[in-house]
């Protein structure tokens, strides 16, 4: 008997508890709602534009820390300086605050830079371009790109250091871009090193020294 009555009581209290949590379900209420997990829902923060008392000027949006980094891929060289903020000619290849693009490479041009450009270009250029940059490139020659740009064409030679890393970094015509496939240094590297290919070919017999052009006759 007592068995029953406990078993009784029991199925009571969980039917009550049941009906008490589950029982009011989409009934309106003006009240805050029970939360049983209140998760990160509410919590202490400072809201943009609120006045508040933590700072000493009462307003929470402050300006940046001392030291902050702006946005952007910055990039060390090995003298120590760093380029490559969101404006900087280094990221846009543009002369910063107009639509001009810039007429040198904005990094220190080094051998060990055109090195890595040479790799780089041999990598991610010579696939339509050529090794050479002529615009005989495997793709070319399996037919699947018809129309190569020949990178030793005057009108490319002559074309701004910033207007040739806008066609690389964005693409052009049917040439897609390649920004995303390569860190910005490495873009800047493979111009540098495409100015060392386009001058190679711009080499005359005249530009020997006095012995190697007598070893010539
Ligand atoms: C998938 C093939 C492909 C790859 C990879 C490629 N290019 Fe091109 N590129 C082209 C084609 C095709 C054109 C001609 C675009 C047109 O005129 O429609 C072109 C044009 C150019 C031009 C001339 C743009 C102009 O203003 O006429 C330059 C400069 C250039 N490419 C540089 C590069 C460099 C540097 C790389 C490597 C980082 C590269 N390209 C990688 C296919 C490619």
């Amino acid at each position: 008997m007592r068995l029953i009555i406990s078993i009784l009581l029991i199925g009571a209290a969980i039917g009550a508890a049941a009906f008490g949590i589950l029982g009011f379900q989409g009934k309106l209420s003006r009240k805050p709602p029970l939360e049983l997990f209140p998760d990160m829902d509410r919590q202490a923060k400072l809201r943009p534009m609120e006045p508040n008392h933590f700072y000493a000027n009462g307003v929470s949006s402050q300006l940046p820390p001392a030291g902050t980094v702006a946005r952007g891929e910055p990039i060390q060289t090995t003298t120590g300086a760093v380029y490559g903020f969101e404006d900087s000619p280094v990221n846009t290849g543009l002369v910063t605050g107009t639509t001009n693009f810039v007429e040198l490479n904005p990094l220190p041009v080094a051998a060990e830079m055109i090195q890595r450009g040479h790799e780089r270009f041999d990598i991610y250029c010579a696939p339509c371009h050529g090794k050479l940059g002529d615009g005989n490139g495997i793709t070319k020659k399996i037919g699947v790109m018809p129309a190569v740009a020949n990178l030793h064409d005057k009108r490319i030679v002559v074309m701004t250091d910033g207007e040739i890393f806008s066609t690389v970094t964005h693409g052009k015509g049917l040439m897609g871009a390649v920004g995303p496939l390569m860190p910005t240094a490495d873009r800047w590297a493979t111009i540098a090193y495409l100015r060392a290919l386009q001058l190679s070919w711009l080499g005359s017999t005249n530009d020997l020294p006095a012995e190697q052009k007598a070893a010539l006759k």
